[in-house]
């Protein structure tokens, strides 16, 4: 193997560039040249490629974003579009590709990989949202929580100064690890995710009772894709069962995604990126790293999936517990 090309697509994540330098480390100690594709899936299909080599990847571990830029794109959904980056790959002698995405990306590159077998893939789960079967962690959630977290511990003091009640939405798509690992971490007081129905009335339950527990202040942690609708239309009906209280929105949208990472994130990053190099060279052939129990796994990409929270009933009981 010569020529290891690498992209990262979908939506940015804080530990790209530490899982980029990761590679490209690892990538150089087997003497092998590397080559950044620019904008994801869309600069593989314009053949917008550009030298990653050992220094260029210098003092980039602690940035945000992605040095190689990243984009959704629709074109590489097409069996026209693929061809023409396998075309592209091809004219500069791209022996194999590390993917770093999210499902919908780790998704494509299988597709690209069955239709064009010798240039084989190698994928790295990232999203905030943790939302990849085969890895414990995704690279960004970490750091996404801990932002999520850090802003809540704010809003916590306006909340306890005014008494107020405040709905925090989060990101996460249709999973709910995001609210979650916040909720836990801030000790929210109400943890609303897409994987637990009921949650209207377990809520009504918790503001009788918060009374008895003399709390001024409440902070509910809502998924965006929680079946409630999202953190409006929590609002509405809770200003219903708790009138005397001023009740306010907080929206933290893209700040999940951004910053430095964290040095969980940097550490997953690291591991993931000197693993994929080092299957690809094994000859493992369109498979995913990701981390299991602290050991690395190797999955192929025909079973990686997307996947939501398994909330069994020990779950449900240990977040009764913390919130109430
Ligand atoms: O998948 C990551 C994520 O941040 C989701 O949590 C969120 O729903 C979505 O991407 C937002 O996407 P965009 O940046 O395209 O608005």
């Amino acid at each position: 193997m010569n020529k290891i090309a690498i992209l990262t697509s979908g939506g940015d994540v804080p530990g790209l560039n530490a899982c980029i330098r990761a590679i490209v480390k690892a990538a150089s100690y087997y003497n092998i040249n590397t080559l950044g594709i620019k904008g994801g899936f869309d600069g593989m299909i314009n053949g917008d490629f550009t030298v990653v080599d050992v220094p260029s990847v210098n003092h980039i571990i602690h940035l945000g974003g992605t040095i190689l830029k990243s984009s959704r794109s629709d074109r590489f959904k097409t069996e026209e579009g693929r061809k023409t980056a396998y075309r592209q790959l091809n004219e500069v002698g791209i022996d194999a590709v590390i993917l770093i995405g999210g499902d919908g990306s780790l998704q494509g590159g299988r597709i690209f990989s069955e239709e064009h077998k010798d240039i084989p893939f190698m994928g790295i789960p990232k999203t905030i949202d943790n939302d990849i079967s085969g890895t414990d962690y995704c690279i960004g959630y970490d750091t996404a929580i801990n932002t999520a977290m850090e802003a809540i511990d704010k809003i916590r003091d306006t909340a306890e100064s005014h008494n107020r009640i405040f709905i925090v939405e989060v990101m996460g798509r249709n999973a709910g690890y995001i609210a979650y690992g916040t909720g836990l971490a801030s000790g929210a007081d109400g943890i609303l995710i897409p994987e637990t129905p009921a949650d209207l009335e377990y809520l009504k339950n918790s503001f009788t009772k918060d009374h008895n527990r003399k709390k001024n202040s409440l902070i509910i942690v809502v998924a965006e894709g929680d079946e409630s609708g999202g953190a409006l239309i929590i609002a509405e009906k809770v200003r219903k069962y708790a009138a005397r209280r001023d009740v306010r929105i907080s929206v933290l949208g893209h700040i999940q995604r951004g910053g430095s990472p964290t040095a969980f994130d940097r550490i997953l990053a690291a591991r993931l990126g000197v693993a994929a190099v080092e299957n690809l060279l094994k000859g493992e052939k369109n498979r995913m790293v990701g981390i299991i129990k602290n050991d690395i796994s190797v999955t192929p990409l025909a079973d990686v999936k997307n996947r939501s929270m398994n909330v069994d009933k020990d779950a449900l009981k240990f977040l009764e517990i913390l919130t109430t």
